[in-house]
């Protein structure tokens, strides 16, 4: 006959619910983990979830790029503008800075970004100087942040791949033996392989939109579920559901 999970031996029902368990517990802790490293250090800057998971993949702006996409938008024309972006996005390197972008501040910002124009912030602190590269490069105007290298992503993509389709492979062989209907059995067994399949794909989509933080968040949020699903249905067939019908 066929074992199911309400009719497996003793010595099975044991090993697999103690796997389900710690499974379950590892979970919660790389749930924990995620908390500490991607919300909790962005809850202070008023910065919410997806925010942070998009800065994470995606990067952030730099100053120079959001004054000049924003307040100072209207400062400098279209096309000087375009020569501004097209630097930051090489890199903002000091040798081309002269050529480049000096012409452009020289023409359009120092009379107010210099130290003796006497234009000051909102706080009153005098606004940066653009008289030099280092000047900027002191205002902390150009720190470029791109996200995680290809190399990173490469890194913590191979590491989740093997590790989670090996570990969805035991908990699904498990649900596998449920007497539930066997198009329910598929779905949750494949659920968590899609789930995986957004969720690391978006990291490297995310690194070219900031709108794929979406699909990691979604992603994330269908493994836990069907995880969440997958232990507690066995758990309850191989303990309680034996129990009623034995
Ligand atoms: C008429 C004066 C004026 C001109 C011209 C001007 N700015 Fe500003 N800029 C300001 C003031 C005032 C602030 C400070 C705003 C604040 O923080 O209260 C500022 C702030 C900034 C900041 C700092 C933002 C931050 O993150 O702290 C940047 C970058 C900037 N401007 C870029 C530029 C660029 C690039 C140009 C030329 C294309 C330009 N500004 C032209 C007055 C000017």
């Amino acid at each position: 006959m066929q074992y199911t999970l309400r009719t497996l031996p003793l010595a099975q029902r044991v090993l697999f619910s103690c796997f389900l368990v710690l499974i379950g517990l590892g979970y919660l802790a790389a749930i924990l983990f995620l908390y500490f490293v991607d919300v909790e250090p962005h809850s202070g800057t008023g910065e919410g979830m997806i925010q942070g998971i998009a800065d994470k993949y995606h990067g952030v702006p730099t100053r120079l790029e959001i004054a000049l996409r924003g307040p100072m938008a209207d400062r400098a024309s279209i096309a000087d503008k375009k020569k501004v972006f097209k630097w930051i996005k090489s890199g903002a390197p000091e040798d081309t800075f002269d050529t480049e972008v000096k012409p452009v501040l020289q023409a359009n910002c120092v009379r107010c970004h210099s130290p003796n124009s006497g234009v000051k912030r909102a706080n009153g602190e005098p606004v940066p100087s653009f008289m030099t590269y280092q000047d900027i490069v002191d205002a902390e105007l150009i720190d470029i942040d791109t996200g995680l290298t290809i190399a990173q992503l490469a890194r913590v993509s191979h590491i989740h791949l093997f590790g989670i389709s090996l570990l969805v492979f035991v908990t699904g062989f498990i649900i596998s033996m449920s007497e539930t209907p066997m198009w329910f059995r598929v779905v949750l067994i494949a659920a968590p392989y899609a789930a995986m399949f957004s969720d690391i794909g978006a990291w490297w989509l995310a690194k070219w939109d900031a709108l794929f933080a979406w699909f990691v968040v979604i992603g994330g949020a269908v493994m836990g579920m069907a995880l969440a699903v997958q232990i507690l249905l066995a758990l309850w067939e191989m303990w309680l559901a034996r129990s009623k019908h034995a």
